[in-house]
């Protein structure tokens, strides 16, 4: 369809400006990246999150279906950034955002997901919709907001600097792999930080 004014001939000529980073890799013949892969999984936790003040209380029904399906993207998001982007960062990273190396970072992380993984299965432990479960929600959303903030404002930063495009290319494939063979979700588990790290340093 044309629209009025511009002629058949007219195509749109996309400019850095108005590409998303997505498009702007595509163009360049690198059609995904784990950088957007892991920022759009945060958008969808926050969206999720969101969900759950606008449902009522004694609705428990829909509380209890999308709490289910927010506490398997935690658990599965954390699982294939510990499986396959935290690896690769410790390799190339330097610390990003005021961290002192990708070592530390990293344990960092591993302990802030250790702390959403308890929070989120704390929730079970309560009725949908109770006083107790709409506490242990927000200590969840809490926990896993600002270790997103923390995640995007340093590991990303991080990685974006020092990963070639290919690297961000095949790690987005691999998680995206990952997260489809789990999609009906994972058994979680805590590690330990040191270990973690040492084990891949
Ligand atoms: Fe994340
Ligand atoms: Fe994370």
């Amino acid at each position: 369809m044309t629209l009025p004014g511009l002629s058949d001939k007219f195509t749109p000529q996309p400019t850095l400006d108005n590409l998303t980073n997505s498009s702007r890799l595509r163009q360049l013949g690198v059609p995904m990246d784990i950088t957007d892969l892991i920022l759009n999984d945060h958008h969808e936790q926050r969206r999720l999150f969101a969900y759950l003040d606008e449902i009522e209380q004694t609705n428990t029904a829909a509380l209890g279906a999308v709490w289910g399906r927010l506490k398997i993207l935690l658990d599965v998001h954390a699982a294939a950034e510990e499986a396959l982007f935290y690896p690769q960062l410790l390799k190339i990273g330097t610390g990003g955002g005021g961290e002192s190396s990708a070592a530390s970072e990293t344990k960092d992380v591993i302990k802030d997901h250790n702390e959403i993984r308890d929070a989120a299965a704390e929730v079970g432990q309560h009725d949908v919709g109770s006083d107790a479960w709409r506490q242990a929600v927000v200590n969840t959303r809490e926990a896993n907001g600002d270790h997103m903030a923390e995640e995007e404002r340093q590991d990303l930063a991080d990685f974006r600097q020092h990963a070639s495009l290919q690297l961000r290319h095949d790690i987005a494939v691999s998680f995206a792999t990952f997260e489809a063979h789990h999609a009906a979700g994972i058994d979680a588990q805590d590690k330990d930080p040191e270990s973690y790290v040492n084990d891949r340093s």
